[in-house]
């Protein structure tokens, strides 16, 4: 009988946020009359010119393997030499990439706990062995980077995750603590994670940290420009990561709609800080609210924040219920939380209204 590799067999189920259209049908819901607030991604959509502008993509022709045009403007932009960049098709792809080409079976591998699903299923796609540092709920989820490195030390780790701001907390670590965790450890590949960082209150700039040669940084323009169903994320590394990553990434990987799409959204750059304005007030609105209805509030630095609601999965379903998904985070092993990233102000406005029903 044919069998697939036993640890490919036992991996588990990732669970995303976003509209599940045949999971809305079954219980009865038109996924169009949700409001979606369990997914990251820029609520005011993509900027209006990009739409416009995919149309011009031959779609009959194969994308460029190598994302030029793209490569180079997005280089530019960053003022980094476009040897030290990689598109993916998401950013989820450059981690499959990283694991691909850096980790193998037995290999230790720290992250912390919760962050992003992603991350333990492309290292267990590798047979790589996960340590996870659990972050403390009293500490609001706090990572103590003195802690974590000590910790890490003691498992000699291949490699190192950090999701900055993490998913689901919101929690920022500082260029002190990551650029000391890099430093510690010259021997592990240390994957710093920026999906987030475009919406980040405080960011501080990780490219100066481009020389430590154990440095890969994922950004993702899937969530700074919306692009969730185009795929669009890119790594920043030294110039031999990059080739490395190269020699195990798929041929073609970044479709031709998103490297056109990308290109465009790069002279946007006032659109994401228009943005951002209206995020964080939405935010900081719908944060303010939860507190005054007496619910626990994980201070964020990001486009989303999660909060305590108890039973989450019927707090969920009963919102749910009230056309308004949220992300129960029992799937990240944090029960009893819920995870909500705002939307336009007139939207939160409804979602308070429902969470005063539902509380
Ligand atoms: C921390 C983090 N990194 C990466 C991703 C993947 O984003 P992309 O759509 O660019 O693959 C996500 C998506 O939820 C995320 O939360």
């Amino acid at each position: 009988m044919l069998r697939a590799k036993q640890h490919i067999a036992d991996l588990p189920a990732i669970i995303h946020g976003g509209v599940n259209s045949a999971a809305l049908d079954g219980l009865g819901i038109n996924p169009g009359n949700v409001l979606d607030f369990s997914t990251c991604c820029n609520p005011y959509g993509p900027p209006k010119h990009l739409r416009k502008a995919i149309r011009e993509v031959n779609p009959s022709i194969y994308p460029d393997p190598e994302s030029t045009v793209m490569v180079h403007a997005l280089a530019l932009k960053l003022g980094i030499n476009p040897k030290n960049l990689i598109l993916g098709s998401g950013s989820t792809e450059i981690i499959r990439l990283a694991t691909a080409a850096y980790l193998g079976p037995g290999d230790k591998v720290v992250m912390p706990s919760p962050t992003y699903g992603e991350y333990e299923l492309a290292c267990r796609i590798v047979n790589a062995d996960l340590i996870k540092f659990t972050l403390d709920e009293k500490g609001d989820f706090h990572l103590d980077a003195a802690l974590f490195a000590a910790f890490a030390k003691s498992h000699k780790p291949a490699a190192i995750f950090l999701c900055n701001p993490n998913n689901p907390t919101g929690q920022y670590l500082s260029y002190d603590h990551v650029s000391m965790i890099i430093r510690e450890f010259p021997d592990s590949l240390i994957v710093l994670d920026e999906a987030y960082i475009a919406f980040t209150e405080g960011a501080w700039n990780s490219l100066q940290l481009l020389k430590s040669p154990n440095l890969l940084i994922v950004r993702s323009m899937t969530k700074d420009f919306s692009l969730a169903g185009l795929r669009l994320g890119y790594g920043i590394a030294p110039k031999s990561i990059i080739a490395t990553l190269k020699k195990v990434r798929p041929p073609w990987n970044v479709n031709s709609l998103a490297q056109h799409a990308g290109r465009m959204a790069l002279s946007c750059d006032d659109y994401i800080l228009r943005c951002c304005e209206r995020i964080n007030r939405c935010k900081h609105y719908l944060a303010g609210e939860l507190i005054k209805l007496g619910l626990k509030v994980i201070p964020s630095q990001t486009n989303f924040f999660i909060f305590y609601a108890g039973d989450s999965a019927v707090f969920k379903s009963r919102l749910l219920e009230r056309g308004f998904l949220v992300r129960d985070c029992a799937s990240f092993g944090l029960v009893g939380y819920i995870r909500v990233s705002p939307r336009s102000m007139p939207d939160c406005r409804k979602l308070i209204a429902a969470l005063r029903e539902v509380c």
